[in-house]
């Protein structure tokens, strides 16, 4: 293998840039040139290929977004898509493809891979719903970012002793909202894994009334209410001030934090290391602190276990 191509997929995550800075500097280490994919597998169908080399990308680290841009690709979901791609790699001669992105990305690599292109696949993602790994590059950055809004928001609902509801991204993964509870941030949570109706949600917020809680934040996921039929549910119910923010595209920008930027290298020089081995096929991830790797085919059947989150709120939050 001596050429290798790189490409980030699905929705942007702080820490990308700093995966393709550690790819390039790995594959130069091992006597390989690597070209970046322009917009995911939208380039990689048009052939929309360039030569990364580490000169042009050792400062990239630190900043949000991915220089190679992304797309979530329809054309790719097409077998005529695949093929296409599959021949612009084989016109310049690449033998290796890194996929940097989340579930739906993982998807395509896996295609991939059963079309003869030996794939890596890096989870990117401020999601954190990829059940095989406990974190994706992305999810702290946006975890911090989140906790910052949210203390922001507080200001205000404590200066007016009113409610508020904050709504994260997170498609149908809670782990935004939970691990801001967790870090201490807000009194009510609903999550797809532990969702709430509007009359638990009311009676877990008389509680905190009672118990002399005024300025009481209610956290949940993206796509599972109607926020303004929950805020007038709550107003008419309880008869309390309650207003609705949505963090959206915010979360998703900015720096990446320390801890995405080393996990993103970790993971960007295993990645090399793998394919050099001819161990292809696979998603890296992270447990228990190491840097670990699954096939892709396994990854359908595995869900995250969520039990232990569940005494853990029990417990924070009573
Ligand atoms: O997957 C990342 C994410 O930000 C989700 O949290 C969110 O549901 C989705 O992407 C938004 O997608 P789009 O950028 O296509 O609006």
């Amino acid at each position: 293998m001596n050429r290798l191509a790189i490409l980030t997929s699905g929705g942007d995550a702080p820490g990308m840039n700093a995966v393709i800075r550690a790819v390039v500097k790995a594959a130069e280490h091992h006597q390989l040139s690597v070209f970046g994919v322009q917009n995911g597998y939208e380039g990689l169908i048009n052939g929309d290929f360039y030569e990364l080399i580490y000169e042009k990308v050792e400062n990239i680290a630190s900043k949000g977004g991915t220089i190679l841009k992304t797309s979530r690709s329809a054309a790719f979901m097409t077998e005529e898509g695949r093929q296409q791609a599959v021949h612009q790699l084989r016109e310049q001669k690449i033998n290796a493809v890194i996929v940097v992105g989340g579930e739906g990305s993982f998807k395509g690599a896996q295609k991939l891979q059963q079309l003869g292109v030996p794939v890596a696949a890096i989870p990117g993602t401020i999601d954190n719903d990829l059940a095989y790994t406990e974190y994706s590059i992305g999810f702290d950055t946006t975890l911090n970012t989140v906790l910052d809004c949210v203390r922001k928001i507080k200001d205000s609902g404590c200066s007016h002793n009113k409610t508020t509801i904050v709504e994260v991204m997170g498609r149908y993964c809670g782990d935004l909202a939970l691990h801001s509870v967790l870090a201490g941030e807000g009194e009510i949570i609903s999550i797809p894994e532990y969702k709430l109706s509007f009359d638990d949600i009311c009676r877990q917020l008389k509680k905190k009334v009672q118990d002399g809680k005024s300025d009481n934040l209610i956290l949940v996921t993206e796509r599972m209410y109607d926020l303004q039929e929950l805020q007038r549910y709550i107003e008419e119910n309880m008869q309390i001030s309650t207003r609705t923010t949505v963090l959206g595209f915010v979360q998703r920008g900015g720096e990446p934090s320390a801890f995405d930027r080393v996990l993103a290298a970790k993971m960007g020089v295993e990645a090399v290391r793998l394919l050099i081995n001819h161990q292809s096929g696979v998603a890296i991830g992270i447990q228990n602190n190491r840097i670990m790797h699954v096939s892709l085919a396994e990854l359908d059947e595995k869900t995250a276990d969520k039990s232990a989150n569940e005494s853990l709120l029990h417990v924070l939050l009573s």
